[in-house]
């Protein structure tokens, strides 16, 4: 991974306070989930083409710091991601369509979250109760798509992706744009935590996981997902199919992003990267929120869960230091504790 020379001041101290604001009533503020302000992205962020990532992650890095201090995430505007983004969910609606094949043919009810690959396969409605919803269970299937399977890895776990082959195909192209998105993110933030030249994330293509998702809404809730950061390191997210998505900012604000429809993705702060920072940046806070009043409400949303390989010992930078620590733990067994609250069945001895 190419470093970073330049240096950055952050405002470390400021982010500490706002990761406070990581709980299950903040930021809500009396406000109606429909009311929450526009955040336009596109011709306000770095442009950055698909077939020159790092150097163009490596120009825009002050842009880039500057949104990670005030808003507490980084978006740019990377020309096609949009249309390939759309292609992909064009042909996972047909998958989730078909009959013969059907996705249920790849259905994982337990998620080997530790073993190399993470978890792959097709998640079917009702899988996942996050932590604020009561015991009620998202509205959504979904496919993850690890790095793993896309090199077959365990031998057979391809078989997804080959019955699928365009899905397969296109998804394979959309994980690695995303990843090495994520990879030259990674290296800034390094240079800003550390002086350690050899230092980086350590993001394992393997152990990575595209997540294609659909939300299917027969009532009239008005929460598609409540509020939540990621586990990963580093996030991708790419423009979704409508609006909807709610990001609170550093200063405790709420706002959309208006990415839906445009070629803006966002890049989160996952609770991996929380804790190798010493807690120098605050999860990407997030939720999505019913953007239409049909009966019969549908989105479609993708997005990139870059990890380090799970059989990676877990590092610490602590608070006041810029050195790295390496801890006792895998990132395997961060993921486990984490996944243990999301009421999805972990397998037995992974
Ligand atoms: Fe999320």
């Amino acid at each position: 991974m190419e470093s970073f020379t330049l240096r950055f001041e952050l405002d470390f101290a400021a982010l500490a306070a706002y990761y406070l604001l990581e709980s299950p009533t903040a930021g809500i503020g009396g406000r109606a989930l429909s009311d929450i302000p526009a955040f336009p992205l596109a011709d306000r962020v770095p442009v950055i083409s698909a077939d020159a990532i790092a150097r163009g992650v490596r120009a825009a890095a002050s842009q880039l710091v500057d949104q990670l201090t005030q808003w507490g995430f980084i978006a740019i505007e990377m020309p096609g991601i949009g249309q390939a983004t759309i292609d992909v969910t064009t042909h996972f609606a047909a998958a989730c369509q078909s009959m013969a094949p059907s996705l249920s043919d790849f259905i994982y009810t337990q998620v080997p979250q530790r073993s190399i690959g993470g978890n792959h396969g097709f998640f079917p409605m009702f899988s996942e109760v996050p932590r604020l919803a009561k015991g009620v269970a998202d509205p959504k299937e979904f496919l993850h798509i690890s790095g793993a399977i896309i090199d077959d890895v365990p031998s057979g776990s391809r078989a997804v992706l080959e019955t699928f082959n365009d899905l397969g195909r296109l998804a394979a192209d959309l994980f690695a744009r995303g990843f090495e998105l994520a990879s030259a993110v990674g290296g800034l933030i390094c240079s800003l935590i550390s002086d350690n030249p050899s230092l980086d994330l350590g993001l394992s293509w393997q152990s990575s996981i595209l997540r294609l998702v659909h939300y299917v809404v027969e009532d009239h809730r008005e929460v598609l997902a409540y509020e939540h950061s990621g586990i990963q390191m580093l996030g991708v997210q790419y423009p979704p199919s409508d609006r909807g998505l709610q990001y609170v900012l550093n200063d405790g604000q709420w706002v959309e992003p208006q990415i839906a429809g445009t070629n803006v993705v966002l890049c989160n702060v996952g609770r991996m990267l929380t804790s190798a920072s010493g807690g120098r940046f605050r999860p990407s806070t997030h939720r999505v929120h019913r953007a239409s009043p049909l009966d019969q409400y549908e989105r479609w949303s993708n997005v990139l869960f870059c990890h380090p390989d799970h059989r990676a010992n877990q590092w610490v930078i602590r608070e006041n230091s810029r050195d790295v620590v390496p801890l006792a733990a895998t990132w395997g067994e961060f993921v486990s504790d984490m996944v243990r609250g999301l009421g999805i069945a972990t397998a037995a001895g992974e």
